[in-house]
């Protein structure tokens, strides 16, 4: 991935829904699409990647979104694909796809990451498997970064590594702090 002054890694993307989204926040927030954010989005699964990296969706997917956002960030499809709208390709541009399986024992990234989303993929794991990747995630978060969870998710097992910061948004324990930034320094 390019060297971003903003890394964003949305590390369970699936079919691209929430790395999109995420993509769209950040622009509006800047009020443009940004050169200097970039968004990491991976997934295991090599069949969902591959529809995340096309960007396609069926026009009820996007039924929600206001039309100033529609017109902004999507292309509308026409003829057989009147059903369907595209991801503009600047806003694809802040995104880079990648198979990742969270299990692997290493990321092929080095981080450090300003923002990780691992929403609803946690469930799929045991307590131990669980740690063993917020673990993992440490040395890979910019020491103030912050760790996104799903709903239904909770860190409180890893309390030594996670605090707490909002309702589903956890940051680096002190002691958490010292390994992330010892890794920085590579
Ligand atoms: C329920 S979806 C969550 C999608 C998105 N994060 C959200 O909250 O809408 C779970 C995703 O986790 C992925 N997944 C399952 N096991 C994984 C693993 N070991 N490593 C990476 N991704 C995994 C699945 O392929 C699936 O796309």
């Amino acid at each position: 991935m390019k060297k971003a002054n903003l890394a964003i890694w949305c590390s369970a993307a699936s079919t691209g829904e929430e790395p999109y989204s995420l993509a769209i926040t950040v622009a509006e927030l800047f009020g443009q699409i940004p050169s200097n954010v970039k968004i990491l989005a991976s997934d295991l699964d090599t069949h969902v990647l591959d529809k995340a990296r096309q960007g396609v969706y069926p026009q009820e997917r996007v039924a929600k979104l206001p039309e100033s956002l529609l017109q902004k960030y999507f292309l509308r499809g026409s003829g057989a694909h009147a059903d369907h709208v595209r991801v503009r390709p600047e806003l694809q541009s802040m995104l880079t796809f990648r198979q990742i399986n969270l299990l692997d024992t290493s990321w092929p990234m080095r981080g450090p990451f300003d923002v990780i989303f691992c929403r609803n993929v946690m469930i799929y794991f045991d307590k131990p498997t669980q740690y063993a990747i917020l673990a993992k995630f440490v040395p890979l978060m910019a020491q103030e970064g912050l760790l996104f969870a799903g709903h239904s998710e909770s860190f409180h097992h890893a309390a030594d590594l996670f605090k707490l910061r909002g309702k589903t948004v956890c940051g680096l324990t002190e002691t958490a702090k010292k390994r992330a930034c010892r890794s920085e320094g590579r």
